[in-house]
């Protein structure tokens, strides 16, 4: 079964082709890092307009890349939610209008579905059970995944994901959008220990995160040390480097107890971690060897595909559609969508 995937859930644009037998045939990225950056975050209303400017051409060049005529094509998959509704409604009526016009089926596909099943294209697939590690802008859970489809959420953020976190936090250092990954380069110069932040929700039983208060942490740190600074320029590239520092140990320290924590309870022996902030090089470091201690083992997506992707679509949407099931053609986006 071959597959067109489509992502358009934020601020990505994303298309690919993956077929059941000879795997990812082609891939096309469209980021609109640069349009939100004058803003701070993603504007919705420019979002969408950039998806409607973008997305054709990208499905041409996938296709092409791919080899691949339409009419080789078994079925269309686009990403129905969680993300904003005008973003999702560009991918989903293209992949609707497409399938209508080349008689295929069609798919919404769940987004953090997507991200969960990344690895899943790689060489080294994880097999069934796993415990997953979802951690992007909009999500961060511990799902045990039992087999496609058949997923129970062992945890979940009560406030800001870890990715909106890191965002927030790289905003007070003055850090330009999408601010996480600048984060994260800006504290591999900051020495440990010169700050410590919370371990959120550590200290109670459970798997559930909280994120927000963290950010707090970052901006007192930043008050106090803005209080005693008397230069012009501010905060100086040590103190700020030392305060993603702590931050950045925080989450990750937090996501590797609980990770843990989820492990010894379920008994799994196998750790997936997707989503945008599993491209963090500590992050992934500090659960590597995790399991690594544990005897068990770990597996992330390849770098390009921890963010957002239409390969990850292609292929959760190829496998459902293997698996008989299409999304009939009054189905409607949708932006709230638990998986
Ligand atoms: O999965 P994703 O591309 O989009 C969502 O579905 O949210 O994740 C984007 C998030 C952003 O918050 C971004 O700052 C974060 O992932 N991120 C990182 C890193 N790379 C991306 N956070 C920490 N360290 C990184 N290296
Ligand atoms: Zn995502």
């Amino acid at each position: 079964m071959r597959v067109l995937g489509i992502e358009t859930s934020c601020d990505e644009t994303g298309v690919a082709v993956y077929d059941t037998e000879q795997g990812l045939l082609s891939h096309a990225l469209y980021s609109q890092v640069k349009l939100h950056a004058d803003y701070g975050g993603v504007v919705p209303e420019l979002a969408s307009r950039d998806h409607v400017r973008k997305l054709l051409p990208l499905i041409q060049q996938a296709l092409t890349d791919a080899n691949t005529k339409p009419s080789e094509l078994d079925g269309i998959a686009y990403t129905a939610g969680p993300g904003l509704v005008g973003a999702l409604l560009v991918g989903a009526s293209v992949g609707r209008s497409l399938a209508f016009g080349w008689d295929l089926p069609a798919i919404g596909v769940h987004h953090m579905e997507g991200h969960l099943l990344a690895p899943m294209l790689e060489e080294t697939r994880p097999e069934m059970p796993f415990l997953a590690l979802l951690v992007s802008g909009g999500h961060t859970q511990l799902v045990q995944v039992n087999a496609v489809g058949s997923y129970k959420l062992l945890g979940e953020s009560v406030d800001d994901a870890a990715g909106e976190a890191f965002d927030k936090t790289a905003k007070l250092l003055d850090l330009e959008y999408p601010g996480g990954p600048r984060l994260a380069a800006m504290a591999e110069a900051g020495r440990a220990d010169r700050y410590k932040f919370p371990r959120p929700m550590t200290d109670k039983p459970g798997l559930n995160f909280s994120f927000s208060g963290l950010k707090t942490a970052a901006a007192n740190a930043i008050a106090e040390e803005k209080a005693q600074c008397d230069s012009p320029e501010g905060l100086s590239d040590q103190v700020k480097a030392d305060i993603a520092r702590a931050f950045q140990d925080a989450v990750v320290d937090t996501l590797v107890i609980k990770c843990r924590r989820a492990l010894k309870e379920t008994g799994l022996k196998r750790l997936v971690v997707a989503g945008g902030v599993s491209a963090n090089t500590r992050l992934r470091e500090a659960l590597a060897d995790t399991m690594h201690k544990q005897g068990g083992q770990v597996y992330y997506p390849r770098a390009e595909f921890c963010t957002d992707n239409g390969a990850m679509i292609a292929f959760a949407g190829a496998y459902r559609l293997a698996a008989g099931e299409q999304t009939d053609s009054q189905a409607a986006v949708r932006p709230r969508w638990p998986m």
